[in-house]
């Protein structure tokens, strides 16, 4: 079967890029779930914009941490991305939400998307892998 995405083993060391999601995570807003994200999105060019998730009161306003590095970016002009690092503090990776995944899909395309927990555990894969059949501008 033909793969639509580079295999994993190519993946780029998004160690540096996560150590930056790891300081955004600090300033999450988490008080419902009291589960801290970080998210770390870099350019084609090797800006950085991150994210942390933004609880409240309503629960469903929620915003996710790749979101807010998304449309933060996407606000300041930025439309060229290769690579989304997510880390949170659990045993088992957070791999970004299905919203999310709709989203960096739209805005970034087939990027690297690495996640990290706290004591190092990470994997990187592409957006394709998360995404594979997605719904795009092409369906419409
Ligand atoms: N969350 C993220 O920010 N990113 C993910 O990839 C998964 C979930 C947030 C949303 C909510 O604030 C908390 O984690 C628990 O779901």
């Amino acid at each position: 079967m033909k793969r639509s995405s580079a295999p994993a083993g190519d993946a780029p060391d998004l160690g540096p890029l996560a150590r930056l999601a790891k300081k955004a995570r600090q300033r999450a807003h988490a008080p419902f779930s009291g589960f801290k994200v970080g998210a770390a999105l870099r350019t084609a060019e090797g800006e950085v914009v991150t994210g942390c998730n933004i609880e409240n009161a309503s629960y469903g306003l929620t915003l996710c941490a790749e979101r807010v590095a998304v449309f933060k970016a996407v606000s300041e002009g930025l439309t060229r991305f290769d690579a989304l690092a997510v880390v949170a503090d659990s045993p088992r990776l957070t791999a970004p939400c299905g919203p999310c995944r709709q989203i960096l899909w739209e805005f970034c395309g087939d990027i690297w998307i690495h996640m990290e927990n706290l004591k190092g555990k990470a994997t990187t894969v592409r957006m394709a892998e998360l995404l594979p059949l997605p719904f795009d501008r092409r369906n419409l």
